[in-house]
């Protein structure tokens, strides 16, 4: 059977930095409050003249290097963004231009948080399928020009930044030993929480007027505690299932690479599954939230520090609007 492996990865977060301490100058915050109740210190803002396609663009290039292939040899990009470039044509489109990805078919996947694992879900059918042989997966987001700079519930959490996977077909009968690669993703979606975080104004149902932008309804609109409640029993649910897949116990987890979104949230869900908080890679200090571009990341970071070992089993889980979360479990 062939299966889906992650050949190559790639991370990038713009260069400004923005410090808890800056922001205590635009709102009513404190340093100690966010990296208490967070655990974030700083995250990145993209530059003016910078999208998110840019940024996906440089989270590509050294992915598509560590896999040895050129942009011409993706047939497939998928990226998982609900900030992109403009609502019309797709942010995947003017990544597979700027690549010169010229025989890619390319789409986006509005998932929020868990973006990158609905996009990496949906382009491990395609490579599985064998419709697809060489496929780029990006999480891109560039939260901070849809954030409410006044609105001290959310501007502190969010990060700019884009993380990539390259993804290519394995066969189990190219290695000896248990199978490697994607063994499962599980991705689930409850609507009905929908409204506990969103961007209300801006779409069909209310489109972007004076009033919409006066009232700051362009912008990212979040009841914290109810996702963070959502967010723990969400992950923990969806992590004992795809481990239950593969007839796995969260003992045998190696890694975990989670959206990073709250180090409390992580630290209640690595605590109910009784994994070791040394598994789960950590980078929301320096990021924030970076939203969909917060696992390619992680796994970037974990594999570049020498984390990852063959045989492996790492753990993918993410939450976000929708609400939309998952799983995924990988043989490294
Ligand atoms: O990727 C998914 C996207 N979002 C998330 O994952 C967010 C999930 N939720 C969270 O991370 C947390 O709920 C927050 C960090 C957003 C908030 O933490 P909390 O411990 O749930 O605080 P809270 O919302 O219950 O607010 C406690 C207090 C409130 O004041 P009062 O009403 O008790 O007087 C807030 O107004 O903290 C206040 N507060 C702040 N104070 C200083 C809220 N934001 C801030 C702030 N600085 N930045």
């Amino acid at each position: 059977m062939e299966r889906t492996q992650i050949v190559g990865t790639g991370s990038y977060a713009p260069s400004r930095v923005l410090t808890n301490q800056d922001l205590e100058r635009l709102v009513d915050t404190t340093d100690a409050w966010i990296r208490e109740r967070t655990g974030i210190e700083e995250r990145r803002q993209a530059a003016p003249d910078e999208s998110t396609s840019d940024m996906a663009v440089q989270a590509a290039r050294p992915a598509l290097a560590m896999a040895g292939i050129q942009p011409e040899d993706l047939d497939l990009i998928v990226v998982g963004t609900v900030t992109p470039d403009m609502p019309m044509p797709s942010c995947a489109a003017f990544v597979q231009a700027k690549l010169g990805a010229r025989r890619a078919f390319a789409f986006d996947v509005a998932a929020a948080c868990s973006g990158s694992l609905y996009a990496l879900s949906v382009a491990d059918q395609f490579v599985r399928t064998g419709q697809a042989r060489r496929a780029l997966v990006i999480g891109a987001e560039l939260f901070s020009r849809s954030l409410d700079w006044s609105d001290r519930n959310t501007c502190v959490l969010f990060g700019d930044g884009a993380g990539a996977l390259v993804l290519a077909p394995v066969s189990d009968t190219d290695d000896s030993g248990p199978p490697r690669g994607i063994l499962s993703t599980h991705l689930r979606t409850d609507g009905a929480h929908a409204e506990i975080l969103t961007i209300p104004g801006g779409g069909s149902r209310m489109p972007m007027t004076e009033e919409v932008l006066h009232e700051r309804l362009n912008t990212v609109h979040m009841n914290g505690r109810e996702v963070f409640k959502f967010a723990v029993r969400a992950l923990v649910d969806s992590t004992h299932e795809a481990l239950a897949a593969h007839g796995l116990e969260p003992g045998q987890v190696d890694h975990v690479i989670a959206h990073q979104a709250n180090l409390r949230i992580l630290e209640a869900v690595l605590a109910r599954l009784e994994i070791p908080r040394e598994k789960c890679w950590l980078n929301l200090h320096k990021y924030g939230n970076t939203s969909s571009a917060s696992l390619p990341i992680s796994l970037d970071e974990a594999l570049r520090a020498g984390r990852l070992k063959r045989g492996d089993i790492i753990v993918m889980m993410a939450i976000g609007a929708g609400m939309t979360w998952g799983s995924a479990v990988v043989r490294w």
